[in-house]
């Protein structure tokens, strides 16, 4: 085995962030990316706030909503480690591209604005965490601004979310009278330093006469450290229960003042998990595929098209499982696609970059014109598969209305290329010529308006069918699965890897069938293979 192939996966990190809109995720990115010296701009990442909603790279939509609708990866080094960003959409409606992406991290970090705890898009997004226990580590932000008492944030995560909590660091105050944070375990404390001071954030011993200066209010240092005596009484740091999802870690700071930004990159690089070995399936026998395993392995968990117009590329983001990757490798895909790898990609901020090498933990983007797909899994000998990554019941269905009838080979060939790329998904009913697209939120159907629009040059009107939900059917018995869809052609479809669907006007119509036919599966889930 190579010495690369076996350090180069320990010092991988992978992580997303999630929060509910404007709690700073994006500030927070950038700082982090400022913080490592990935960049040495701010704004290079993506405006905040107001900017962002005019500056906004490729889709209108994002300016008018004034939401990031798609994600991507951004690596940056500190300490010896790579870390592997993964954005993740901070609205609900791209709950399941948030749900896909998680699945290529080993931990989310969770932000919450100190004055508004959990607000309703970070419980959804926790939701989608919990459906895989993923590591939280949670960053309360804006510390800067007047905020809620932090024993009374504490109770609300611990509420709402049923999570241990365990404060890592402990507040001095918030707002105007914010005076830092003590490191809980190393008793160190972090002095905020108002940025026109001019100096830099420095950590003081918490007994010694620098802290007594920097507070220069007696009373507030008292209160700080009843409260900091308070704070030690909850549990400790316990990593197991961390890993598996059950406790999360708490850090405090304000990223717009980048402070706290470096410590929560230090946690990151302590508390992240490297790259673990992953179940997976070869010739029929589960396995564990360890990160220094020889084959190259791994699993397309994103694919975003024309991420640049001039090019109409189409990039497929690639989580690497194990092996050594070199550029130029021929990868084949479970069902025996094949594809020589001529030009991966790295994204370093907003550059990209050729990947001549990559490991377990890393992401690649390969660009490709339509091979590869979401929960496509990748390896040497195409005989390894992963679980794939799953699509869930469509909330809304919409059907797709040219405006130019002319034009529905072109229409198709669209929506073909959305639901590959998971934007939403296609239905093809067994009657007739219509195309049924669905989504699980409705600006999953704008963004592919919009799109078609830009991109494929379609005019096109989504009208409200007949139906309102579906369900992937399944069966242990092929012949009574065959005699169910033959009879209820009205309302079969085949998704868009020719599985049978069943579009029913009402969840009531899905219990009343499941109840007739007892030996079909109704399901609200289907793994792309
Ligand atoms: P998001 O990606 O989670 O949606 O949030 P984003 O970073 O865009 O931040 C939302 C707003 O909160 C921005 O203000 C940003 O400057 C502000 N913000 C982020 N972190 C902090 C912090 O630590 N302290 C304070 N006081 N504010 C913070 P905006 O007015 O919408 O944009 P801008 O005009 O400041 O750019």
């Amino acid at each position: 085995m190579s010495k690369a192939l076996q350090t180069e996966p320990l010092t991988r990190r992978v992580f997303a962030i999630i929060s509910h809109p404007d709690a700073g995720k994006t500030t927070l990115t950038e700082n982090m990316l400022l913080a490592s010296g990935a960049i040495h701009q701010a704004g290079k990442v993506a405006a905040r706030g107001e900017a962002r909603r005019t500056q906004s790279d490729w889709m209108k939509i994002e300016q008018e909503r004034g939401i990031s609708v798609s994600s991507s990866v951004m690596t940056f080094e500190h300490r010896g480690l790579t870390f592997n960003l993964l954005d993740t959409p901070g609205h609900e409606d791209f709950s399941e591209d948030t749900y896909r992406t998680l699945t290529a991290a080993d931990c989310a970090v969770m932000v919450l604005d100190v004055a508004k705890g959990i607000e309703p898009q970070t419980l959804k997004l926790f939701e989608v965490c919990r459906l895989r226990d993923i590591p939280i580590v949670t960053f309360i932000n804006k510390l800067d601004r007047e905020g809620v008492d932090p024993f009374d944030l504490i109770s609300e995560i611990e509420d709402k979310l049923a999570l241990d909590v365990v404060p890592m660091q402990w507040p001095a105050a918030s707002g105007r009278r914010f005076k830092g944070v003590v490191d809980l375990r190393t008793q160190k404390f972090l002095a905020f330093e108002k940025p026109e001071s001019g100096k830099d954030h420095s950590w003081m011993p918490v007994g010694g006469d620098s802290i007594t200066t920097h507070f220069n209010d007696d009373a507030l240092l008292d209160e700080f450290r009843e409260e900091a005596e308070l704070a030690r009484e909850y549990p400790d740091f316990n990593e197991q229960s961390f890993r598996e999802g059950h406790m999360t870690p708490v850090y405090f700071g304000s990223a717009l003042r980048k402070f706290g930004v470096l410590e929560l990159i230090d946690a990151l690089a302590e508390l992240v998990p490297p790259p673990q070995p992953e179940p997976a399936i070869k010739a029929g026998q589960n396995i564990q595929i360890d990160p220094t395993d020889k084959e190259v392995t791994g699993f397309v968990f994103k694919v975003q098209a024309n991420m640049d117009l001039n090019h109409r590329d189409r990039v497929a983001f690639y989580r690497m499982v194990s092996g050594e990757f070199k550029r130029g490798m021929k990868l084949k895909s479970f069902d025996g696609r094949s594809l020589n790898v001529h030009n991966p990609v790295m994204f370093f901020a907003q550059d990209r970059e050729l990947a001549e090498e990559a490991y377990a933990g890393d992401v690649i983007g390969i660009p490709n014109h339509g091979v590869l797909r979401v929960g496509d899994s990748l390896s040497e000998s195409g005989k390894v598969k992963f679980a794939g990554i799953p699509n869930f019941a469509p909330e809304i269905l919409r059907r797709a209305r040219l405006e130019d009838p002319l034009k529905a080979k072109h229409l198709r060939k669209a929506l073909e290329s959305l639901a590959e790329e998971g934007v939403t998904q296609l239905f093809k009913p067994a009657l007739g010529a219509d195309m049924i697209v669905g989504a699980v939120g409705s600006l999953q159907i704008d963004v592919m308006r919009e799109r078609i629009k830009t991109e494929y040059g379609l005019g096109v009107q989504f009208e409200v069918p007949p139906y309102q939900t579906a369900r992937w059917l399944t069966s242990d018995d092929a012949a009574k699965l065959k005699y169910f869809v033959d009879k209820n052609t009205v309302n079969m479809a085949e998704d868009i890897d020719g599985d049978p669907v069943f579009l029913a006007k009402s969840a009531w119509d899905i219990g009343y069938a499941q109840e007739k036919n007892p030996d079909i599966r109704f399901l609200t889930t289907k793994e792309r293979r």
